[in-house]
Protein backbone atom coordinates (compact mmCIF):
# COMPACT_ATOMS: atom_id res chain seq x y z
CA UNK A 1 0.00 0.00 0.00
CA UNK A 2 1.15 3.40 -0.83
CA UNK A 3 1.62 6.38 1.30
CA UNK A 4 -1.15 8.05 0.27
CA UNK A 5 -3.69 5.34 0.17
CA UNK A 6 -2.44 4.87 3.79
CA UNK A 7 -2.84 8.56 5.26
CA UNK A 8 -6.85 8.47 3.25
CA UNK A 9 -7.71 4.89 5.36
CA UNK A 10 -5.75 7.00 8.63
CA UNK A 11 -8.08 10.57 8.03
CA UNK A 12 -11.15 8.09 7.16
CA UNK A 13 -10.56 6.44 10.29
CA UNK A 14 -10.52 9.42 12.20
CA UNK A 15 -13.47 10.88 10.67
CA UNK A 16 -15.27 7.66 11.13
CA UNK A 17 -14.69 7.83 15.07
CA UNK A 18 -15.25 10.98 15.33
CA UNK A 19 -18.60 10.94 14.13
CA UNK A 20 -19.52 7.71 15.38
CA UNK A 21 -19.49 9.15 19.18
CA UNK A 22 -21.30 12.29 17.86
CA UNK A 23 -24.76 10.37 16.90
CA UNK A 24 -24.52 7.94 19.93
CA UNK A 25 -23.73 9.75 22.83
CA UNK A 26 -26.65 11.60 24.52
CA UNK A 27 -27.86 14.37 22.94
CA UNK A 28 -28.65 16.55 25.73
CA UNK A 29 -24.86 16.91 26.93
CA UNK A 30 -23.84 19.80 25.21
CA UNK A 31 -20.59 19.80 26.34
CA UNK A 32 -19.52 16.41 25.46
CA UNK A 33 -20.60 17.34 22.00
CA UNK A 34 -18.66 20.76 21.60
CA UNK A 35 -15.79 18.91 22.62
CA UNK A 36 -16.84 16.47 19.68
CA UNK A 37 -17.52 18.91 17.12
CA UNK A 38 -14.01 20.41 17.80
CA UNK A 39 -12.04 16.93 17.87
CA UNK A 40 -12.96 17.39 13.24
CA UNK A 41 -10.34 19.97 13.48
CA UNK A 42 -7.71 17.27 13.84
CA UNK A 43 -8.37 15.21 10.39
CA UNK A 44 -9.12 18.48 8.61
CA UNK A 45 -5.97 19.93 9.27
CA UNK A 46 -3.82 16.65 9.07
CA UNK A 47 -5.22 15.98 5.21
CA UNK A 48 -4.67 19.95 4.26
CA UNK A 49 -1.23 18.80 5.51
CA UNK A 50 -1.31 15.70 3.83
CA UNK A 51 -3.13 16.37 0.49
CA UNK A 52 -2.32 20.10 0.28
CA UNK A 53 -5.02 22.59 -0.52
CA UNK A 54 -7.05 19.99 -2.37
CA UNK A 55 -7.47 17.87 1.28
CA UNK A 56 -8.16 21.18 3.05
CA UNK A 57 -11.52 21.61 1.32
CA UNK A 58 -12.73 18.02 0.44
CA UNK A 59 -12.28 16.69 3.94
CA UNK A 60 -14.20 19.82 5.55
CA UNK A 61 -17.11 19.40 3.07
CA UNK A 62 -17.33 15.69 3.73
CA UNK A 63 -17.11 16.10 7.53
CA UNK A 64 -20.16 19.10 7.09
CA UNK A 65 -22.02 16.54 5.51
CA UNK A 66 -21.66 13.84 7.86
CA UNK A 67 -22.37 16.45 10.69
CA UNK A 68 -25.52 18.24 8.84
CA UNK A 69 -27.57 15.66 9.61
CA UNK A 70 -27.07 15.26 13.28
CA UNK A 71 -28.21 19.21 13.35
CA UNK A 72 -31.40 17.97 12.17
CA UNK A 73 -32.36 16.23 15.29
CA UNK A 74 -31.67 19.45 17.65
CA UNK A 75 -33.33 21.29 14.55
CA UNK A 76 -36.02 24.34 16.30
CA UNK A 77 -34.88 23.43 19.72
CA UNK A 78 -32.46 25.54 20.64
CA UNK A 79 -31.90 28.07 17.74
CA UNK A 80 -28.58 30.00 19.19
CA UNK A 81 -26.65 26.87 19.48
CA UNK A 82 -27.80 25.73 16.15
CA UNK A 83 -26.43 28.97 14.38
CA UNK A 84 -23.76 28.38 15.95
CA UNK A 85 -22.83 24.94 14.46
CA UNK A 86 -23.72 26.10 11.23
CA UNK A 87 -20.58 28.56 12.09
CA UNK A 88 -18.77 25.77 13.10
CA UNK A 89 -18.98 24.01 9.55
CA UNK A 90 -18.04 27.40 7.76
CA UNK A 91 -15.27 27.35 9.92
CA UNK A 92 -14.13 23.80 8.77
CA UNK A 93 -13.87 24.65 5.97
CA UNK A 94 -12.02 28.13 6.20
CA UNK A 95 -9.62 26.37 8.49
CA UNK A 96 -9.16 23.65 5.75
CA UNK A 97 -8.47 26.29 2.93
CA UNK A 98 -5.87 28.42 4.56
CA UNK A 99 -4.14 25.36 6.34
CA UNK A 100 -3.71 23.96 3.10
CA UNK A 101 -2.75 27.02 1.53
CA UNK A 102 -0.24 27.72 3.73
CA UNK A 103 1.38 24.24 2.99
CA UNK A 104 0.78 24.42 -0.51
CA UNK A 105 2.80 28.35 -0.37
CA UNK A 106 5.17 26.66 1.90
CA UNK A 107 5.79 23.49 -0.67
CA UNK A 108 6.58 25.64 -3.59
CA UNK A 109 8.86 27.66 -1.95
CA UNK A 110 10.59 25.27 -0.97
CA UNK A 111 10.71 23.66 -4.80
CA UNK A 112 11.68 26.70 -5.64
CA UNK A 113 14.55 26.99 -3.18
CA UNK A 114 15.94 23.55 -4.23
CA UNK A 115 16.00 24.53 -7.66
CA UNK A 116 17.70 27.48 -7.23
CA UNK A 117 20.34 25.26 -5.23
CA UNK A 118 20.74 23.19 -8.04
CA UNK A 119 21.09 25.59 -10.39
CA UNK A 120 23.79 27.17 -8.42
CA UNK A 121 25.41 24.39 -7.99
CA UNK A 122 25.01 23.71 -11.42
CA UNK A 123 26.96 27.35 -12.48
CA UNK A 124 29.22 26.28 -9.49
CA UNK A 125 30.73 23.34 -11.60
CA UNK A 126 30.71 24.65 -15.05
CA UNK A 127 32.83 26.96 -13.77
CA UNK A 128 35.18 24.99 -12.31
CA UNK A 129 35.00 22.68 -15.34
CA UNK A 130 36.15 25.75 -17.21
CA UNK A 131 38.93 26.78 -14.51
CA UNK A 132 40.41 23.28 -14.21
CA UNK A 133 40.42 22.54 -18.44
CA UNK A 134 42.62 25.59 -18.75
CA UNK A 135 46.03 24.05 -19.30
CA UNK A 136 47.70 26.69 -17.65
CA UNK A 137 48.27 27.97 -13.82
CA UNK A 138 45.40 30.00 -12.70
CA UNK A 139 45.79 31.41 -8.75
CA UNK A 140 43.34 33.77 -7.28
CA UNK A 141 44.83 36.26 -4.55
CA UNK A 142 43.25 38.61 -2.10
CA UNK A 143 44.53 41.96 -2.14
CA UNK A 144 47.04 40.79 0.78
CA UNK A 145 48.28 38.48 -2.25
CA UNK A 146 47.07 35.47 0.00
CA UNK A 147 46.27 32.82 -1.88
CA UNK A 148 42.04 31.95 -1.83
CA UNK A 149 42.21 29.34 -5.16
CA UNK A 150 44.13 27.35 -7.49
CA UNK A 151 42.69 24.78 -10.50
CA UNK A 152 43.82 22.07 -11.23
CA UNK A 153 46.67 22.52 -13.27
CA UNK A 154 48.06 24.69 -10.96
CA UNK A 155 48.59 22.06 -8.41
CA UNK A 156 49.39 19.64 -11.06
CA UNK A 157 51.94 21.18 -12.63
CA UNK A 158 53.09 22.68 -8.75
CA UNK A 159 53.49 19.28 -7.58
CA UNK A 160 51.78 20.74 -4.26
CA UNK A 161 48.49 19.92 -2.86
CA UNK A 162 45.60 22.42 -2.68
CA UNK A 163 46.04 22.91 1.07
CA UNK A 164 49.75 23.83 0.93
CA UNK A 165 48.98 26.79 -1.24
CA UNK A 166 45.50 27.89 -0.16
CA UNK A 167 45.84 30.88 2.48
CA UNK A 168 49.66 31.22 1.66
CA UNK A 169 51.34 34.15 0.52
CA UNK A 170 51.97 33.68 -3.20
CA UNK A 171 55.13 36.06 -3.12
CA UNK A 172 57.17 33.77 -1.03
CA UNK A 173 56.87 30.97 -3.82
CA UNK A 174 58.60 33.86 -6.59
CA UNK A 175 62.21 33.83 -7.02
CA UNK A 176 62.09 37.67 -7.80
CA UNK A 177 59.60 38.28 -4.93
CA UNK A 178 59.94 41.68 -4.92
CA UNK A 179 59.61 42.42 -8.54
CA UNK A 180 56.36 40.19 -8.27
CA UNK A 181 54.86 42.34 -5.44
CA UNK A 182 55.30 45.41 -7.30
CA UNK A 183 53.70 44.03 -10.03
CA UNK A 184 50.61 42.83 -8.17
CA UNK A 185 50.48 45.99 -6.27
CA UNK A 186 50.22 48.10 -9.56
CA UNK A 187 47.59 45.69 -10.54
CA UNK A 188 45.50 46.62 -7.57
CA UNK A 189 46.23 50.01 -7.38
CA UNK A 190 45.99 51.05 -11.32
CA UNK A 191 42.85 48.41 -11.85
CA UNK A 192 44.62 47.83 -15.25
CA UNK A 193 46.53 44.25 -16.04
CA UNK A 194 50.23 43.43 -16.31
CA UNK A 195 51.26 41.06 -19.09
CA UNK A 196 54.23 38.48 -20.55
CA UNK A 197 56.08 38.84 -17.52
CA UNK A 198 58.88 36.52 -17.17
CA UNK A 199 59.68 35.03 -13.62
CA UNK A 200 60.63 32.07 -11.96
CA UNK A 201 58.22 30.10 -9.47
CA UNK A 202 59.33 27.77 -6.93
CA UNK A 203 57.60 24.40 -6.92
CA UNK A 204 57.71 21.43 -4.63
CA UNK A 205 61.41 20.32 -3.26
CA UNK A 206 63.03 24.22 -4.12
CA UNK A 207 62.94 22.99 -8.11
CA UNK A 208 62.37 26.07 -9.70
CA UNK A 209 59.96 26.29 -12.92
CA UNK A 210 60.33 29.44 -15.66
CA UNK A 211 57.56 31.35 -16.06
CA UNK A 212 55.32 33.72 -18.10
CA UNK A 213 52.97 35.49 -15.87
CA UNK A 214 49.40 37.70 -16.62
CA UNK A 215 48.10 39.18 -13.70
CA UNK A 216 44.41 40.49 -13.34
CA UNK A 217 42.60 42.86 -11.47
CA UNK A 218 39.96 40.95 -9.08
CA UNK A 219 36.60 42.79 -9.14
CA UNK A 220 33.21 41.62 -7.38
CA UNK A 221 29.82 42.60 -8.75
CA UNK A 222 30.49 46.21 -7.28
CA UNK A 223 33.25 46.35 -9.61
CA UNK A 224 35.53 46.81 -6.48
CA UNK A 225 38.76 45.53 -6.71
CA UNK A 226 38.97 42.22 -4.39
CA UNK A 227 41.94 40.87 -5.43
CA UNK A 228 44.38 39.80 -8.44
CA UNK A 229 43.75 36.74 -10.69
CA UNK A 230 47.29 35.17 -11.84
CA UNK A 231 47.84 33.05 -14.97
CA UNK A 232 51.41 31.32 -15.14
CA UNK A 233 52.35 29.57 -18.53
CA UNK A 234 55.04 27.00 -18.10
CA UNK A 235 57.85 27.98 -20.55
CA UNK A 236 60.41 26.15 -19.63
CA UNK A 237 61.09 24.13 -22.27
CA UNK A 238 61.49 27.03 -24.45
CA UNK A 239 63.83 28.84 -21.95
CA UNK A 240 65.76 25.10 -22.30
CA UNK A 241 66.27 25.76 -25.44
CA UNK A 242 67.26 29.34 -26.07
CA UNK A 243 69.95 28.24 -23.35
CA UNK A 244 70.73 25.54 -25.64
CA UNK A 245 70.95 27.78 -28.64
CA UNK A 246 72.75 30.49 -26.85
CA UNK A 247 75.22 28.03 -25.83
CA UNK A 248 75.69 26.35 -29.34
CA UNK A 249 76.25 30.65 -30.47
CA UNK A 250 78.70 31.13 -28.12
CA UNK A 251 80.76 27.35 -28.31
CA UNK A 252 80.78 28.17 -32.12
CA UNK A 253 82.25 32.02 -31.31
CA UNK A 254 84.87 30.91 -29.00
CA UNK A 255 85.48 27.70 -31.35
CA UNK A 256 86.65 30.33 -34.31
CA UNK A 257 88.56 32.61 -31.86
CA UNK A 258 90.64 29.82 -30.00
CA UNK A 259 91.11 28.41 -33.38
CA UNK A 260 92.95 31.52 -34.50
CA UNK A 261 94.97 32.37 -31.12
CA UNK A 262 95.96 28.37 -30.67
CA UNK A 263 97.67 28.47 -34.58
CA UNK A 264 99.56 31.75 -33.63
CA UNK A 265 100.91 30.51 -29.91
CA UNK A 266 101.98 27.51 -31.17
CA UNK A 267 104.56 28.13 -32.92
CA UNK A 268 106.64 30.43 -30.63
CA UNK A 269 105.70 27.62 -28.54
CA UNK A 270 107.43 24.92 -30.58
CA UNK A 271 110.44 27.17 -30.26
CA UNK A 272 110.36 27.43 -26.64
CA UNK A 273 110.33 24.21 -26.20
CA UNK A 274 113.03 23.10 -28.50
CA UNK A 275 115.34 26.07 -27.04
CA UNK A 276 114.50 24.88 -23.49
CA UNK A 277 115.43 21.30 -24.36
CA UNK A 278 118.50 21.50 -25.86
CA UNK A 279 119.95 23.95 -23.30
CA UNK A 280 118.70 21.42 -20.32
CA UNK A 281 121.02 18.59 -22.20
CA UNK A 282 124.10 21.10 -22.28
CA UNK A 283 124.11 22.79 -18.96
CA UNK A 284 125.00 21.04 -16.09
CA UNK A 285 124.05 24.10 -13.29
CA UNK A 286 121.08 22.06 -11.64
CA UNK A 287 119.76 25.07 -10.70
CA UNK A 288 119.10 26.06 -14.07
CA UNK A 289 117.98 22.66 -15.02
CA UNK A 290 115.01 22.41 -12.99
CA UNK A 291 113.63 25.71 -14.11
CA UNK A 292 114.39 24.40 -17.67
CA UNK A 293 112.33 21.34 -16.91
CA UNK A 294 109.69 23.32 -15.29
CA UNK A 295 109.38 25.39 -18.23
CA UNK A 296 109.45 22.36 -20.61
CA UNK A 297 106.29 20.70 -18.29
CA UNK A 298 104.48 24.05 -18.49
CA UNK A 299 104.73 24.29 -22.15
CA UNK A 300 103.53 20.40 -22.32
CA UNK A 301 100.57 21.98 -20.18
CA UNK A 302 100.11 24.76 -23.21
CA UNK A 303 100.06 22.35 -25.61
CA UNK A 304 97.10 19.85 -24.28
CA UNK A 305 94.76 23.26 -23.68
CA UNK A 306 96.13 24.45 -27.74
CA UNK A 307 95.67 21.05 -28.76
CA UNK A 308 92.38 20.51 -27.58
CA UNK A 309 91.36 23.99 -28.02
CA UNK A 310 92.15 23.02 -31.84
CA UNK A 311 90.22 19.81 -31.40
CA UNK A 312 86.86 21.98 -30.29
CA UNK A 313 86.97 24.37 -33.12
CA UNK A 314 86.79 21.70 -35.38
CA UNK A 315 83.21 20.97 -34.74
CA UNK A 316 82.08 18.83 -38.15
CA UNK A 317 81.86 15.42 -38.08
CA UNK A 318 84.79 14.10 -40.57
CA UNK A 319 83.69 10.68 -41.73
CA UNK A 320 80.91 8.89 -41.15
CA UNK A 321 80.62 5.27 -41.15
CA UNK A 322 78.28 2.55 -40.18
CA UNK A 323 80.07 1.50 -36.86
CA UNK A 324 78.99 -1.08 -33.80
CA UNK A 325 79.29 1.06 -30.73
CA UNK A 326 79.44 -2.14 -28.39
CA UNK A 327 82.94 -2.22 -30.07
CA UNK A 328 83.51 0.84 -29.67
CA UNK A 329 83.07 1.40 -26.38
CA UNK A 330 84.79 -1.98 -25.52
CA UNK A 331 88.15 -0.31 -27.39
CA UNK A 332 87.17 2.78 -25.35
CA UNK A 333 87.70 0.76 -22.09
CA UNK A 334 90.30 -1.23 -22.61
CA UNK A 335 92.07 1.97 -23.39
CA UNK A 336 90.88 4.01 -19.99
CA UNK A 337 91.12 0.26 -17.96
CA UNK A 338 94.82 1.29 -16.71
CA UNK A 339 93.83 4.54 -16.33
CA UNK A 340 91.48 4.01 -13.94
CA UNK A 341 93.15 1.06 -12.27
CA UNK A 342 95.55 3.42 -11.25
CA UNK A 343 92.72 5.53 -9.72
CA UNK A 344 91.06 2.47 -7.47
CA UNK A 345 88.10 2.51 -10.11
CA UNK A 346 86.85 -0.16 -11.36
CA UNK A 347 85.24 -0.04 -14.83
CA UNK A 348 82.18 -2.86 -15.48
CA UNK A 349 80.39 -2.50 -19.02
CA UNK A 350 77.27 -4.21 -20.11
CA UNK A 351 75.53 -4.54 -23.55
CA UNK A 352 72.22 -5.86 -25.37
CA UNK A 353 72.42 -6.87 -28.75
CA UNK A 354 72.07 -3.33 -30.90
CA UNK A 355 72.46 -2.42 -34.68
CA UNK A 356 75.24 -0.68 -36.16
CA UNK A 357 74.79 3.37 -36.87
CA UNK A 358 76.19 5.86 -38.75
CA UNK A 359 78.25 7.90 -36.77
CA UNK A 360 82.00 9.84 -36.63
CA UNK A 361 83.41 7.04 -34.30
CA UNK A 362 86.86 8.80 -33.56
CA UNK A 363 84.84 11.89 -32.62
CA UNK A 364 82.40 9.73 -30.41
CA UNK A 365 85.73 8.27 -28.47
CA UNK A 366 86.65 11.17 -27.89
CA UNK A 367 83.04 12.28 -26.34
CA UNK A 368 83.07 9.17 -24.25
CA UNK A 369 86.58 9.10 -23.06
CA UNK A 370 85.70 12.86 -22.12
CA UNK A 371 83.09 11.63 -19.81
CA UNK A 372 84.76 8.71 -18.80
CA UNK A 373 88.06 10.33 -17.31
CA UNK A 374 85.90 12.92 -15.72
CA UNK A 375 84.12 10.07 -13.91
CA UNK A 376 87.17 8.92 -12.66
CA UNK A 377 88.22 12.31 -11.30
CA UNK A 378 85.04 12.29 -9.65
CA UNK A 379 86.31 9.09 -7.54
CA UNK A 380 89.79 10.49 -5.26
CA UNK A 381 89.23 7.32 -3.56
CA UNK A 382 88.53 4.99 -6.18
CA UNK A 383 84.79 3.71 -7.11
CA UNK A 384 83.42 2.12 -9.26
CA UNK A 385 81.92 3.00 -12.99
CA UNK A 386 79.42 1.54 -15.08
CA UNK A 387 78.46 1.24 -18.56
CA UNK A 388 75.49 0.42 -20.29
CA UNK A 389 74.54 0.23 -23.74
CA UNK A 390 70.91 -0.29 -24.95
CA UNK A 391 68.53 -0.19 -27.70
CA UNK A 392 65.71 2.09 -27.12
CA UNK A 393 62.66 2.66 -29.96
CA UNK A 394 64.30 5.16 -31.36
CA UNK A 395 67.73 5.61 -29.94
CA UNK A 396 70.94 3.69 -28.61
CA UNK A 397 71.32 5.27 -25.05
CA UNK A 398 74.82 5.04 -23.49
CA UNK A 399 74.95 5.19 -19.66
CA UNK A 400 78.03 6.21 -17.66
CA UNK A 401 77.18 6.20 -13.97
CA UNK A 402 80.04 6.57 -11.29
CA UNK A 403 80.25 6.46 -7.81
CA UNK A 404 81.67 9.97 -7.25
CA UNK A 405 81.35 13.48 -5.23
CA UNK A 406 78.07 14.02 -7.65
CA UNK A 407 77.54 17.67 -9.17
CA UNK A 408 75.60 20.63 -6.89
CA UNK A 409 72.33 21.87 -8.95
CA UNK A 410 73.75 24.91 -9.64
CA UNK A 411 77.18 23.67 -11.12
CA UNK A 412 74.82 21.21 -13.13
CA UNK A 413 73.66 24.20 -15.23
CA UNK A 414 77.02 25.28 -16.48
CA UNK A 415 79.43 22.35 -16.90
CA UNK A 416 78.74 22.85 -20.59
CA UNK A 417 80.28 25.85 -20.87
CA UNK A 418 83.61 25.98 -22.23
CA UNK A 419 86.03 26.86 -19.39
CA UNK A 420 84.34 25.43 -16.14
CA UNK A 421 86.06 23.52 -14.32
CA UNK A 422 86.60 22.71 -10.51
CA UNK A 423 90.31 20.94 -11.16
CA UNK A 424 93.44 22.89 -10.94
CA UNK A 425 94.76 21.25 -13.95
CA UNK A 426 91.35 21.33 -15.96
CA UNK A 427 90.43 23.47 -19.23
CA UNK A 428 86.96 23.09 -18.79
CA UNK A 429 86.95 22.31 -22.46
CA UNK A 430 86.33 17.86 -22.19
CA UNK A 431 81.74 18.63 -21.65
CA UNK A 432 82.14 21.35 -23.53
CA UNK A 433 83.33 19.52 -26.73
CA UNK A 434 81.19 16.12 -25.39
CA UNK A 435 78.47 17.85 -25.84
CA UNK A 436 79.23 19.38 -29.08
CA UNK A 437 79.85 15.82 -30.43
CA UNK A 438 76.51 14.76 -29.38
CA UNK A 439 74.57 17.29 -31.18
CA UNK A 440 76.30 17.03 -34.32
CA UNK A 441 75.03 13.54 -34.22
CA UNK A 442 71.41 14.68 -33.44
CA UNK A 443 71.83 13.31 -29.97
CA UNK A 444 71.25 15.03 -26.48
CA UNK A 445 72.79 14.56 -23.17
CA UNK A 446 70.88 13.70 -20.02
CA UNK A 447 72.96 14.37 -16.50
CA UNK A 448 71.30 12.96 -12.50
CA UNK A 449 73.52 13.74 -9.85
CA UNK A 450 73.26 13.49 -6.08
CA UNK A 451 75.90 15.28 -4.51
CA UNK A 452 78.58 12.52 -2.54
CA UNK A 453 76.35 9.61 -4.16
CA UNK A 454 77.43 9.89 -7.99
CA UNK A 455 76.74 11.10 -10.89
CA UNK A 456 74.85 9.29 -14.14
CA UNK A 457 75.71 10.81 -17.86
CA UNK A 458 73.03 9.63 -20.23
CA UNK A 459 74.14 9.68 -23.87
CA UNK A 460 71.36 9.10 -26.63
CA UNK A 461 71.65 8.45 -30.04
CA UNK A 462 68.92 8.48 -32.58
CA UNK A 463 69.19 5.50 -34.75
CA UNK A 464 68.93 7.36 -38.14
CA UNK A 465 69.11 11.15 -38.61
N1 LIG B 1 81.26 12.61 -13.34
C1 LIG B 1 81.43 13.78 -12.73
N2 LIG B 1 81.32 13.90 -11.39
C2 LIG B 1 81.47 15.09 -10.77
N3 LIG B 1 81.76 16.24 -11.41
C3 LIG B 1 81.88 16.21 -12.75
C4 LIG B 1 81.71 15.00 -13.48
N4 LIG B 1 81.86 15.29 -14.80
C5 LIG B 1 82.12 16.61 -14.87
N5 LIG B 1 82.15 17.18 -13.65
C6 LIG B 1 82.35 18.60 -13.35
O1 LIG B 1 82.23 19.34 -14.54
C7 LIG B 1 83.36 20.17 -14.73
C8 LIG B 1 83.62 20.36 -16.19
O2 LIG B 1 84.05 19.16 -16.80
P1 LIG B 1 84.90 19.22 -18.11
O3 LIG B 1 85.17 17.84 -18.55
O4 LIG B 1 84.23 20.11 -19.09
O5 LIG B 1 86.21 19.96 -17.66
P2 LIG B 1 87.32 19.40 -16.68
O6 LIG B 1 87.18 17.94 -16.52
O7 LIG B 1 87.30 20.22 -15.47
O8 LIG B 1 88.61 19.72 -17.50
P3 LIG B 1 89.29 18.76 -18.60
O9 LIG B 1 88.18 17.97 -19.19
O10 LIG B 1 89.93 19.65 -19.54
O11 LIG B 1 90.23 17.91 -17.84
C9 LIG B 1 84.44 19.46 -13.96
O12 LIG B 1 85.44 20.36 -13.56
C10 LIG B 1 83.70 18.87 -12.78
O13 LIG B 1 83.54 19.83 -11.76
MG1 LIG C 1 86.96 16.63 -18.17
Amino acid sequence: MNKKAKDIIYISVMIIIITFFHYFSISSDWGIHDFYRRLYYIPIIVSAFKFKLRGGIITPIIISLLYAPHLFIYFGLIDIEILNQFLEIIMFLLIGIITGFLVESDNRKKKLLSYQIEKLSDLENYTQNILNSITNVLISVDKSFNIRSINKEGINLLKQTEEQFIGENINKFFIEHEKIRKVLKEVIDTKYKKINIETRFRIKNSDILDVRLLAYPLKNIGGNIEGVVIILEDISEIKKLEKQIRRTEKLSAIGELASGIAHEIRNPMGIIKTISQTLHSETEDEDLKEGLSIINHEINRANNVIKELLNFAKPQINSEQNINLNKLINDIVLITKKYAKQHNVNIEYNSTEIREILVDGEKLKQAFINIIFNAIQAMPRGGKLDINLIEEKNNLVISFKDTGIGISKEKIEKIFEPFFTTKDSGTGLGLSITHSIIEEHNGYIEINSEIDKGTEISIYLPKAY
